[in-house]
């Protein structure tokens, strides 16, 4: 008998739509705020690269839509000219390697405030909901946010021409792809969660009324770039910026069985179990029933180790697994889990400096024997 290493299913290939990925380990979506006056910098370059694997699949960190859609320091966006040109070398970079890069497109909506929004305006939501003030992410800093002004129907049709246009702009970047970020209490969120929205409109009410915008925006930007070409993350268990439905079965359910008129690529789904304070909470086969009922690639995020990864892809739970705070601090995961090597930890306290090394390009690799 040969002494062959056995298969470890997290790195084994898979198909995604159009793209041939060589394993399993996805980088998951993460903010880093290092992006000077909404422009990514060069020091991304290093970043992204050092977390490509031929094959791998990368989400970028959200990016904003347009000017309205900000909400935090640093972040870039993907609506200006001079936004497009500086994503070209690190998509390209991703690229050179043989990665494999989507965009994840954003708009905060009300998780906002009026230092972030063009001349000083309120930021826009499906409800003029004001929200309580936040201990961000970093557990230091309390973010305050302005009132924000309820979009008229009239006005929906822009910003899902935003996306839309957003989406072109992320092909033009070179990105492969877009993921529409659906998650985490943001403006599709504050449409879709019948805790934040309000609305007595077209757009509110009903599960179909509270899910036309987020839907509204899949065909749009689908039609723009293709359905091969896009994905959307959804949360519909989570809670963040007060944003809790009261079915988020119901919920998740409803968005997968409609999203597949789209034939979209994927849809990426952020566990119950990953809360608000980051514990590990709930069951994981709470989204069995979105997954069955999806037809295109499944991907989850939250939580997340290398057994739990494994077991995901072994029980059929998912096709992808996206790794955030590990990928951060492990830029070579997908090796270290092919070696079952031990992990760096994580800094929490600086994920969101504006510090273009420190935290960020400087996590060790595994020492290479060879
Ligand atoms: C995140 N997360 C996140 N999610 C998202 O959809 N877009 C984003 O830009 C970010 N930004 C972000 C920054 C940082 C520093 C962290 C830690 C997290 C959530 C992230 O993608 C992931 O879902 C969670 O981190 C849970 O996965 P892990 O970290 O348990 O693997």
């Amino acid at each position: 008998m040969s002494e062959e290493t056995p298969v470890i299913p997290l790195l084994t290939p898979y198909k995604m739509g159009p793209f041939n990925l060589c394993h399993r380990v996805v980088l998951a979506p993460l903010t880093r705020q290092k992006s000077f006056n909404n422009v990514p910098q060069s020091h991304a370059i290093l970043y992204y690269c050092q977390r490509t694997s031929k094959g791998g699949f990368l989400i970028s960190e959200a990016t904003c839509i347009s000017d309205t859609a900000r909400g935090y320091p640093n972040t870039p966006g993907i609506w200006t000219k001079q936004q497009i040109e500086a994503w070209k070398p690190i998509v390209d970079a991703v690229h050179a390697k043989g990665g494999i890069f989507f965009c994840q497109l954003w708009h905060v909506g009300r998780v906002s405030n009026k230092d972030f929004q063009p001349n000083g305006q309120a930021p826009i939501s499906s409800t003029d909901k004001l929200l309580m003030p936040q201990v961000r992410a970093n557990g230091i800093d309390v973010a305050h946010f302005t009132p924000p002004r309820r979009l008229r129907a009239d006005e929906i049709p822009q910003i899902v021409n935003d996306f839309r246009l957003a989406a072109k702009n992320a092909i033009e970047a070179g990105f492969d792809g877009v993921e529409i970020h659906g998650a985490h209490g943001y403006l599709i969120e504050q449409f879709m969660k019948d805790q934040v929205n309000d609305r007595t409109d077209e757009y509110g009410g009903s599960l179909e009324n509270r899910c036309r915008f987020a839907l509204e925006i899949v065909e749009a930007v689908a039609n723009e770039i293709g359905a091969e070409k896009v994905g959307i993350r959804l949360s519909p268990f989570a809670d963040y910026a007060e944003s809790a439905d009261s079915n988020p079965e119901a919920l998740g359910l409803y968005m997968v069985e409609s999203l597949n008129k789209y034939g979209i690529l994927y849809c990426h789904v952020v566990e119950p179990r990953m809360m608000t304070a980051g514990e590990k909470l709930g069951s994981p086969h709470s989204l069995l029933p979105m997954r069955k009922a999806f037809n295109g690639a499944f991907l989850v995020a939250g939580g997340y180790d290398r057994d739990d990864g494994i077991n995901a892809i072994v029980e059929g739970h998912a096709d992808l697994v996206a790794y955030g705070r590990l990928f951060l601090s492990n830029p070579d995961l997908p090796k270290r889990f092919e070696l079952n090597a031990p992990l760096n930890a994580y800094n929490r306290a600086k994920f969101y400096t504006d510090d273009p090394v420190i935290g960020y390009t400087d996590y060790p690799f595994l020492e290479t024997t060879s």
